[in-house]
């Protein structure tokens, strides 16, 4: 059976037990009829092309909560990249197939087109996060965060829920998530959950699927130089360490390198100098062909 978020009727269509619904109309009810039974309400905001990475967040947020609704939206104004957004993978039937694997009779889909999460106005609100939106991502993908903050606040708005769950991949993202929870202060627990790994240590993402297998294998070599970088913390500079980064990816013919930052995990500033009672991370973003892949590290 072929799904879209258009197809999707305004009553929930039912798959095995699992509601999945197209609007936020039809998605308030049922939210309304829960938070009224007393349930605790997780969610997981998702973009879909679901892999074991969002499993896992899911599964988290069902230990935690008695329902859990699991959002499907590519949203346009997070991208400032055309053919980024064009190319991202759209995979809705697979996705509800995984999600059925899971607990469905406490999963609640939201699949929603444009239309019902901008009502006509596809554009993004400007926040201010206290400068964490200007650092690495946001230098990279200008209004990149003010596209999260604009859906994250909608969704917020339309769900309600008690506690959300993000991936530390996207740290920088949970850390302006946090921020925009704090200065709207809104009433949602954020959860900020482990990065899931295939075997070979890449981060896993939906954009993974558009990479070979020979480039998955190229594409371990992210978390391996993230793992060098944080045994040589303990001894090298900040900047020793960036130029052993730099010359790993010059040495690559598959990889690119866009960026490589060693930074205070807070204010996600670059580090100056090593302070004592301060954490740092390191940050990646690299490219095969168009393919944008990125990861972290704690480093202390
Ligand atoms: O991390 C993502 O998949 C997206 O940025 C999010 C949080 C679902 C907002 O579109």
């Amino acid at each position: 059976m072929q799904i879209n978020a258009n197809s999707l009727s305004l009553q929930a269509v039912n798959f095995q037990k699992m509601k999945v619904f197209a609007t936020k109309i039809a998605l308030k009810n049922v939210i309304a009829q829960k938070k009224q039974e007393g349930s605790l309400l997780g969610f997981v905001p998702t973009m879909g092309a679901l892999h074991k990475g969002h499993l896992s967040l899911i599964q988290n947020a069902l230990k935690e909560n008695d329902s859990v609704v699991v959002s499907i939206f590519v949203n346009p104004t997070q991208f400032n990249n055309t053919l980024d957004l064009e190319h991202y993978p759209r995979t809705l039937e697979a996705d509800i197939d995984k999600l059925k694997t899971l607990s469905p009779s406490k999963i609640v889909v939201y699949a929603p087109n444009v239309n019902d999460i901008y009502e006509g106005a596809v554009s993004k609100e400007h926040f201010d996060f206290e400068g964490l939106e200007y650092q690495m991502e946001g230098k990279f993908r200008p209004g990149h965060f003010d596209g999260v903050g604009t859906v994250v606040q909608r969704l917020f708005e339309i769900v309600q829920p008690h506690n959300a769950y993000f991936g530390e991949k996207d740290f920088q993202q949970l850390a302006v998530i946090k921020k925009l929870v704090s200065i709207k202060k809104l009433s949602v627990k954020i959860i900020g959950c482990p990065i899931a790994r295939e075997q070979n240590g890449l981060a896993m993402s939906s954009r993974n699927v558009r990479l070979t297998e020979e480039e998955q294998k190229h594409a371990a070599m992210i978390y391996r130089v993230l793992q060098t970088a944080k045994e040589k913390f303990g001894t090298e500079q900040a900047t020793k360490i960036k130029e052993w980064v730099v010359h790993q990816f010059e040495n690559n013919s598959i990889l690119t390198l866009e960026y490589f930052e060693i930074s205070n995990e807070s204010t996600l500033e670059p580090m100056q100098k090593k302070q004592k009672n301060t954490k740092y991370r390191a940050f990646i973003a690299a490219y095969i062909r168009d393919v944008r892949l990125i990861d972290n590290i704690a480093l202390n």
